[in-house]
C-alpha cells in the first residue's frame, strides 16, 4: 500500500474502513443519508447546467490563469485551455448533484463557495436553493469571467461573484453577512489556508450550520486539516464521503465521526 500515490491510499482504506448508512444510529444522519446521500434520480431540471459543462469540455479557448492555490496537480503552464479546466478542476456531475441534494436538503438562506472555476458547481447549488444567496469566490480573474458569463447565461441572479484571493475576499464576504448557513470549501488544498478559513467562517457560523470540505484526503497536509477539523471543539458530527467531508456543529448531537459508503 506505501508504494501507491497518497489519494489512492486513502481510497483503499477509506473502502475498508467506511460503513453502510444500517451502521448509523445516529436519527440525524441517517435521514440525511437516506434523503439526501444515497439517492441517485438526477435532478430534471439540472440538464441546461450540464449542457453548459459539455460546452465547456469542447471549448479550445486559452486562458491566463493566475494560480493562487495548491488546487491542481495538473496545471503546468499559466495559460490553459478551457476544456482542460472543466476536465481537471470541476466536480462531476455525480459530485456536483449531490451536492446540491445536500444544500436542498438543509435550505440555507446563505451558502459560500470557495473555490468558483467555471462556475458548474455554484451553478447546481444556485439551482438547488433558488431563495439562497450564494456567494462564490474566484482567484483567478479571467477563470471568473468565464464563469460570470455562465451565470448570466443561465440566468443565476442568486449567485454573487467575488474575484480575489480568498484570504482578502472572504473577511470582506463574512463582513457583509449577518450568518453563514452552508460553506463549501473547494480551493486552496492545503492544511494551514483550510484551517484558517475554517476558523473565520465559524464567526458567521451556528448551531445548524453545514460545512463541506472538498478533498479531504487528496494530501497528508489535508488529511491533517481534516483530523484537526474533527478535533475541533465546536465540532460535533462529521461524515468522511471520501471526496467530500461533512461537518456539523448541532450541540444536540453527541461527538461521532462517520466514514460511509452508502
Ligand atoms: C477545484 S476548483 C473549483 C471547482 C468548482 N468548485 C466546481 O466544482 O465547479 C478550485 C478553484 O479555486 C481557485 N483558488 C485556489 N486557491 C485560491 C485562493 N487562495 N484564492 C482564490 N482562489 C483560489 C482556483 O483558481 C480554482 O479555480
Amino acid at each position: 500500500m506505501a508504494l501507491l500515490p497518497h489519494p489512492a491510499r486513502s481510497f483503499l482504506k477509506h473502502l475498508l474502513q467506511a460503513g453502510s448508512r444500517h451502521a448509523v444510529h445516529s436519527p440525524f444522519v441517517y435521514s440525511l443519508v437516506d434523503n439526501a446521500l444515497r439517492t441517485t434520480t438526477p435532478p430534471k431540471e439540472t440538464a441546461d447546467i450540464e449542457h453548459l459543462r459539455n460546452a465547456l469540455l469542447a471549448n479550445m479557448d486559452l486562458v491566463s490563469v493566475t494560480d493562487l492555490g495548491a488546487g491542481s496537480r495538473t496545471a503546468s503552464s499559466t495559460q490553459r485551455r478551457i476544456r482542460d479546466i472543466a476536465r481537471t478542476a470541476l466536480k462531476p456531475r455525480r459530485q456536483a448533484e449531490q451536492l446540491a441534494r445536500i444544500a436542498r436538503y438543509f435550505r440555507p438562506r446563505t451558502m459560500l463557495e470557495l473555490g468558483t472555476s467555471l462556475g458548474i458547481t455554484a451553478l447546481h447549488l444556485s439551482r438547488a436553493v433558488p431563495e439562497a444567496r450564494l456567494h462564490t469566490v474566484e482567484g483567478c480573474p479571467q477563470i471568473g469571467a468565464v464563469a460570470q458569463g455562465n451565470f448570466r447565461k443561465l440566468g443565476a441572479g442568486n449567485i454573487s461573484l467575488h474575484i480575489g484571493a480568498f484570504k482578502d475576499q472572504l473577511p470582506r464576504v463574512l463582513s457583509g453577512l449577518s450568518q453563514l448557513d452552508f460553506a463549501y470549501i473547494d480551493g486552496h488544498h492545503a492544511k494551514e489556508p483550510t484551517l484558517a478559513y475554517f476558523e473565520q467562517c465559524l464567526a458567521k457560523a451556528h448551531n445548524d450550520t453545514v460545512f463541506i470540505f472538498d478533498d479531504i484526503h487528496w494530501s497528508e497536509g489535508m488529511e491533517e486539516a481534516w483530523a484537526l477539523i474533527k478535533d475541533h471543539s465546536r465540532v460535533t458530527v462529521t461524515i468522511d464521503l471520501f471526496h467530500f467531508g461533512l461537518v456539523f456543529l448541532r450541540r444536540e448531537q453527541q461527538k461521532e465521526h462517520f466514514r460511509l459508503r452508502y
